[in-house]
């Protein structure tokens, strides 16, 4: 695949500083900011909601592109709150709600780009149905929850299948990757390139953005 968006994930971020760790992120050269939003319920975790969202919007001169990832149990929820907020997409689990159609025309009501994640033990075909009105899918190669895990390179097949499938979806990727594995992301088919604990552990994010990207483009 040629031309991936690399999309810094906060959540390892020094978050009492988020919006200096978002602009030190787009100072780097992020495409976009993938926002992992966590209740405690979908997930053994807990974040933010859409409240540090809108602050952050108002906090960030640049107008960036706002990926929010609602690992969140009832994400029917907080659709028209994230929209308000400042969320450019919204990209919510599969496995969270009962109606992915009505929830993808609420989303699309309330003016967000669509985004459907799929958890490593969610099948592709699965998610098949729902992808012709969807902007984006996503593959996570973790178990939602924390940063810093392993990557699942299984997990390829399923971006192979759904490239050949779409040829013109974005395919996300989530959860351990960086420069040791973004090769085979890229080859498999996926464009947008969540990447946390890889940049924010960086001493110079800027040039593990530059070589995610490069490797992309090859
Ligand atoms: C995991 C989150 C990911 C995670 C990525 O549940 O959805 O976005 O923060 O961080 P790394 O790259 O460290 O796995
Ligand atoms: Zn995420």
């Amino acid at each position: 695949a040629s031309g991936c968006k690399i999309g810094p994930s906060i959540l390892n971020s020094e978050l009492a500083c988020l919006a200096s760790e978002c602009v030190r992120m787009l100072d780097s050269g992020a495409d976009y900011l993938h926002l992992d939003v966590m209740d405690g319920h979908f997930v053994p975790n807990i974040t933010f909601g859409h409240p540090v969202v809108e602050s952050l919007r108002k906090q960030l001169g640049m107008d960036p592109f706002f990926d929010l990832h609602m690992m969140v149990a009832k994400p029917e929820q907080w659709v028209k709150p994230m929209a308000v907020a400042g969320a450019s997409q919204y990209t919510f689990h599969l496995e969270a709600t009962e109606n992915p159609g009505a929830l993808i025309k609420d989303i699309r009501e309330n003016g967000m780009k669509v985004g459907l994640g799929i958890k490593p033990g969610t099948t592709v075909e699965d998610l098949a149905p729902w992808a012709n009105q969807i902007d984006m899918a996503l593959v996570m190669t973790v178990e939602p929850g924390f940063g810093g895990q392993a990557f699942m390179e299984d997990m390829m097949s399923k971006v192979q299948w759904l490239r050949t499938q779409f040829p013109s979806l974005d395919i996300e990727v989530d959860g351990g990757v960086g420069p040791d594995n973004i090769h085979k992301c890229a080859e498999a088919g996926a464009n947008m390139i969540v990447s946390g604990s890889a940049i924010m552990r960086s001493e110079d994010p800027r040039s593990v953005i530059n070589l995610l990207r490069h490797v992309c483009v090859e």
